[in-house]
């Protein structure tokens, strides 16, 4: 069954046709500049646009970098602020004249890891994905059941007077030009903060950054085992894809 997964990131929008029971892309990634502002109908003339690329027709998972209760964007950290309570389904819908079905960005690379990547052997105990970008994306999960919309990069980070995703985020990191192994240290803060709070079994370390996991991972002290995010880039739009076919599925 293919299926089209659409991620939105704040540089860029990418789309590609999935295998969903494979868990594969099947087609190129086609990816479009995000627009500046992002505004809702500028982002969903995008959307739109790959949607034509595929000459799609069927339901479509598309990500957010947002807190997501049912198809509505309820905050804007990263993006233009008038998502916050956007019925982001409905733009969607109405923009690609298919069914969208929306999911935060990290809940979706989450489910992929979960299913095909760094997680598909865990069947029980507490795992954490954490994406590593512009911000912090975080999934977590009990005995393979999702808790969405977690939100962990917001949490404030004890002493530093920042939240996590302003201290050790890969923007931060490139912001302030700190070395792999600098930031290997804060990420290390952050993931000792996360083990007081949730005592997981397993983290996983997906974005960009987890190609450079050697560089980082000799500063990781915490109990937890730390693994990388295997599907790299792809993890949003598989996601996103196995969503909406869990949907469509369910609504019948
Ligand atoms: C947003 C999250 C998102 C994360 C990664 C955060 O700023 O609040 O919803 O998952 O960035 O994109």
């Amino acid at each position: 069954m293919q299926t089209l997964g659409i991620d939105i990131g704040g540089s860029g929008i990418k789309g590609a046709l999935v295998d969903v029971e494979k868990g594969e892309m099947v087609t190129e990634r086609h990816r479009i500049a995000t627009p500046q502002p992002s505004t809702p109908q500028a982002v969903a003339a995008v959307v739109a646009d790959i949607v034509r690329h595929f000459d799609y027709q069927g339901p479509i998972g598309v990500t957010f970098p947002a807190i997501v209760q049912r198809g509505v964007t309820k905050t804007a950290a990263n993006v233009d602020k008038s998502w916050i309570d956007a019925p982001a389904h409905k733009i969607f819908s109405e923009a690609t004249g298919q069914p969208v079905h929306v999911i935060n960005d990290a809940d979706a690379a989450g489910i992929a890891e979960m299913t095909f990547g760094a997680g598909r052997d865990v069947q029980i105990g507490i795992v954490i994905m954490l994406t590593f970008g512009t911000g912090i994306g975080s999934a977590i999960f009990h005995d393979r059941t999702l808790l969405p919309n977690t939100e962990f990069g917001h949490v404030p980070m004890p002493m530093k007077g920042l939240i996590a995703e302003h201290y050790c985020s890969d923007r931060t990191r490139q912001e302030q030009d700190l070395k792999w192994g600098a930031w290997g240290t804060r990420v290390d803060h952050y993931l000792s903060l996360m083990e007081l709070l949730f005592s997981p079994d397993v983290f996983i370390i997906g974005g960009g950054v987890s190609k450079k996991f050697d560089k980082f991972a000799p500063k990781l002290r915490c109990k937890a085992d730390v693994v990388v995010a295997q599907l790299l880039n792809e993890a949003g739009i598989v996601g996103a894809a196995m969503f909406a076919y869990e949907q469509a599925k369910q609504l019948g």
